[in-house]
């Protein structure tokens, strides 16, 4: 079974595209931000470290999504980086659910909410927003980080592995 969610809009063309790029092998991350809303979650595998120094890393922000308006406005995000064991995690954000509940996670002054137990999480200062195509790169500066040992969540031809 396929989990990656496909628009019905695409062309035959651009799934054949769609499904080349799942070729490539990623791990599995979930973004937070607050918004006016409250705080949110999005699982993202556009995630891609940039510069050492400064430390800048990325993701990409769909302009389909509902979550747009939220994540494109935030001056803080977060990334957190899923362990192999965390699938439910992942599919719960990358679904319609994506309000964070009060134990879901850790609030911090001037932060975006910190989800427990992950292999890894970078806390971000919006850096840059830059459109592109149908998406946003949005550029972060790593302000801290905290990592731990263990396996990868990851993606690829539309299945979760490790
Ligand atoms: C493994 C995986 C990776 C994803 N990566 C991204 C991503 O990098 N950027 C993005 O905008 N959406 C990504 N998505 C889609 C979102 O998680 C979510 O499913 C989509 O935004 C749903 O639309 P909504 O925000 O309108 O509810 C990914 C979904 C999955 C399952």
């Amino acid at each position: 079974m396929t989990l990656d969610p496909v628009p019905d809009r695409l062309s035959d063309d651009t799934l054949a595209y769609r499904r080349a790029l799942g070729s490539f092998a990623t791990g599995v991350c979930v973004v937070t931000a607050h918004s006016a809303n409250g705080p949110l979650g999005m699982t993202i595998n556009s995630f891609t470290s940039v510069s050492l120094e400064p430390r800048l890393v990325l993701w990409c922000l769909d302009e389909q999504s509902e979550r747009w308006p939220a994540f494109s406005a935030a001056e803080h995000f977060a990334i957190h980086v899923l362990g192999a064991e965390d699938r439910a995690r992942a599919e719960r954000f990358a679904k319609g659910i994506w309000s964070l509940a009060p134990e879901d996670y850790l609030d911090r002054p001037d932060a975006a909410p910190c989800l427990p137990d992950v292999l890894c999480r970078l806390d971000c200062r919006t850096h840059r927003r830059i459109p592109m195509g149908d998406h946003m790169i949005l550029v972060g500066e790593v302000q801290t980080f905290q990592a731990r040992d263990g396996e990868a969540l990851t993606f690829w031809r539309g299945r979760y592995g490790s």
